[in-house]
């Protein structure tokens, strides 16, 4: 047995992009933060030392925590937040895992600077057998010239919708097609005719992507550290809290430069010029003479590949592709039946604005989000601690309803009136240990369509069936794809449509789901579940640790 050691200090760091220097909040100095590497079976350790004024806490996105909840990292659900000057060490097994994950800090909007990748080498060889030449790490990010925190508190003061950040970045650089950025552009070297491991990584705050690099295709093979069939795209969709493993093989004839970029852009957004949305990196065939052309030359960069804006044909195309590898190394484990299912819509809500307060939403009213018409109230205290101490009075309750409160439609006939207001509550749902859940994830459209990234903590899941308009109970569980579903931890709920997944529910703890949107969270788009204690002493949440933060 293996125990890896890291140390993340949470510090204060100088950063100039797109010629606006500020105080950025990184982990060691680094941005995008460091990479944690580790082998499948390792114990993990990570000394967490906060040295800012604020409260943090991270959070190992999509490592499952069989029995560690207290090392999960959402802030007052597993943990109370780390104090400035304190510590805490996160300690953890990584066990039935491998691939690409990532890490991001969990406390407020920091994840917008504070996250880096996480990285699981296989036991036993990968399941392609193309040799690797090397590894590249692609992750993605933005960058706001304003602070942060003030983005979110203004956001969350007026009811607002965010200010979009200033540029979206590859592993922290914007790229040549935002002003003065050309210096911060990522580039990698390649050789002709190799392949390369690219793992990619959606860590920015409020937007899926797509991605493509120009005259070249990618084989994707793992996403969030399952394997999948593998399958060809001239691009790939990623959503927030997703990561997406491809080969890419280095087979074009060099052209008159040698030069061939590499881009991401949003799915959906407010319809922005072309140039100030997309970050744009390169890859450069070893012994090429040119130099990456600057952004007046846009025209030559072969950016093809690369869906339009709005493309919801593509991103459909592309998650129907997605599918569990289901080989007999890799068998796809999905509940074919289930001990119950939960439908919850997932919702944008506009509240009548408070007599006392300025509101800046839609015609002045202000924006909640919500699940089943309850907008998530993060509790004082973490809920895992009330969970395991049997002291949840005033923490939180056990009554997330089951089905959605009233009759909806997705299309809403009135759109605008019809279901607005929201309730508050820090509810969950209790189910016992190895329950065969099933979760139905509806997307409505009383403000607009959107699309969700819904991540659930301390469990991968099957998705067994998506589609548009409204899920029907009597109809559409009999499509469900109960042979080879994609297993995920965070899945894009369809614009305007819904998604179900399923998942044994073995993993003893207080877990959170939520969407990966930030802004949709801190509206409350979010709630929980208890996985209660098994039969056995193996089934069951181990004590806290000594130095767990308390409140
Ligand atoms: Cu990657 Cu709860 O988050």
């Amino acid at each position: 047995e293996t125990t890896r050691r890291f140390e993340f200090n949470v510090e204060w760091k100088k950063v100039t992009r797109l010629c606006h220097t500020k105080q950025l909040l990184t982990v060691n100095g680094e941005y995008p933060g460091p990479t944690i590497a580790v082998r499948e079976g390792d114990n993990v350790e990570v000394k967490v030392s906060n040295g800012i004024a604020k409260n943090t806490t991270i959070h190992w996105h999509g490592i499952r925590q069989f029995r560690t909840g207290w090392a999960d990292g959402p802030a007052y659900i597993t943990q109370c937040p780390i104090r400035g000057g304190q510590s805490y060490t996160y300690k953890f097994t990584v066990e039935d895992q491998r691939g690409t994950l990532l890490w991001h800090a969990h406390h407020s909007w920091q994840r917008a600077s504070v996250y880096g990748a996480f990285i699981i080498y296989p036991r036993m060889p990968y399941p392609f057998s193309a040799p690797i030449q090397t590894e590249i790490p692609v992750i993605f990010g933005e960058w706001w010239n304003a602070d942060v925190d003030a983005v979110e508190n203004e956001m969350l003061m007026f009811g607002k919708g965010a200010n979009s950040s200033d540029g979206y970045t590859i592993n922290g650089l914007p790229g040549p097609l935002y002003p003065c950025s050309v210096k911060d552009t990522f580039m990698e070297t390649v050789e002709r005719g190799k392949n390369y491991l690219l793992r990619i990584i959606n860590a920015a705050l409020n937007d899926e992507l797509f991605f493509a690099i120009a005259k070249h295709t990618l084989t994707v093979v793992e996403v969030d550290a399952v394997y999948t069939k593998p399958f060809t795209t001239t691009a790939i969709m990623i959503a927030p809290g997703q990561t997406t493993t491809v080969l890419l093989n280095t087979n074009q004839l060099p052209d008159s430069t040698g030069i061939f970029a590499m881009a991401a852009r949003p799915y959906l957004s407010s319809v922005v010029p072309f140039d100030n949305s997309t970050t744009v990196g390169f890859l450069k065939y070893k012994g090429a003479s040119g130099n990456f052309m600057p952004p007046t030359r846009l025209d030559r960069l072969q950016l093809y590949n690369l869906p339009e804006l709005q493309d919801t044909a593509f991103a459909t195309r592309f998650d129907k592709k997605l599918r569990s590898l289901a080989s007999s190394q890799y068998p796809c484990n999905v509940p074919k039946k289930i001990d119950k299912r939960v439908i919850t819509t997932i919702s944008l809500n506009l509240q009548d604005c408070p007599a006392n307060q300025t509101c800046k939403g839609y015609k002045g009213g202000r924006f909640y989000a919500s699940m089943n018409n309850f907008s998530f109230v993060r509790p004082q205290l973490s809920m895992l601690e009330a969970y395991y101490h049997n002291k949840t009075a005033g923490v939180f309750t056990s009554d997330f309803p089951e089905n959605p409160p009233k009759v909806f439609d997705y299309a809403g006939v009135d759109r605008l009136t019809e279901n607005m207001n929201t309730e508050f509550g820090t509810k969950l749902f209790r189910v016992p240990h190895g329950t065969y859940l099933e979760i139905v994830l509806q997307g409505t459209n009383f403000l607009h369509p959107e699309n969700h990234p819904i991540h659930v903590h301390g469990h991968n899941f099957f998705i067994v069936g998506s589609g548009f308009g409204n899920f029907n109970v009597s109809k559409d569980p009999d499509k469900y794809n109960l042979i080879d579903p994609p297993e995920r931890n965070t899945v894009g709920v369809p614009m305007g449509g819904w998604a179900a997944i399923r998942l044994k529910a073995d993993n003893p703890g207080v877990w959170f789901i939520h969407c990966h949107l930030e802004e949709h969270t801190s509206w409350g788009l979010a709630m929980a579940f208890v996985v209660e204690n098994g039969p056995l002493p193996s089934q069951s949440l181990l004590p806290p640790p000594e130095d767990l933060p308390q409140c």
